[in-house]
């Protein structure tokens, strides 16, 4: 069926299509270029899942900004440090600027958590998240989500942009696990 398709081992099934992601992505843009009209906005946009939205939601928005694009690397510090997280690629001083990050997915908030953390750090004037996709349920995080897309359960998804083990990233439309 034209509806399915398998990755790796598993079946997916189309979930939602490019026509009802751009019509949200221009939902979203709208709501961004008036929340940052007066601003200059600077999107910081997560490698690599985001790369899809962030070009859709860029290109629909309408006021001046920058985008910046960074890569979350987590890696074992020493003994006391633990996991350490870093942000590749963030080159630009964000000090006192107007900040939208722009990612793919938000599942349970700990890769968000850390990026936010980081970014606080760097003393921006303010952080908002622009997410195209949300899962309330699994959700654990503490910071709210201002932009979101899509509000979908705890089952995975892959297409523009996610992908499960490097497949299904390119594909254009969003594509849901199928359980049988
Ligand atoms: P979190 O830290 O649990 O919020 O996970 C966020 C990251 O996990 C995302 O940026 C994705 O890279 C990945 N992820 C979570 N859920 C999915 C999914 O359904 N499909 C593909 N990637 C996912
Ligand atoms: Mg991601």
């Amino acid at each position: 069926m034209v509806n399915e398709i398998t990755i790796h081992d598993k079946l997916f099934v189309k979930y939602i299509d490019y026509n009802s992601i751009k019509q949200k992505v221009k939902e979203i843009a709208v709501a961004i270029s008036n929340d940052y009209s007066n601003k200059e906005l600077v999107f910081i946009c997560i490698l690599n899942g985001a790369y899809m939205f962030a070009s859709d939601l860029t290109k629909a928005s309408t006021i001046e900004s920058e985008i910046h694009f960074v890569k979350l690397s987590s890696y074992l510090g020493t003994k006391t440090s633990g996991i350490v997280s870093e942000l590749i690629g963030l080159q630009i001083d964000i000090e006192n600027k107007d900040v939208v990050v722009i990612e793919d997915i938000i599942d349970t908030g700990v890769t968000l958590q850390k990026i936010i953390e980081i970014l606080q750090a760097k003393n921006p004037a303010s952080v908002e998240v622009a997410s195209l996709l949300f899962k309330p349920d699994t959700y654990k995080g503490q910071f709210k989500i201002k932009y979101f897309g899509f509000e979908i359960p705890d089952k995975f998804v892959v297409g523009y942009g996610l992908d499960y083990n490097n497949k299904g990233r390119t594909l254009k439309d969003i594509y849901q696990l199928k359980i049988s």
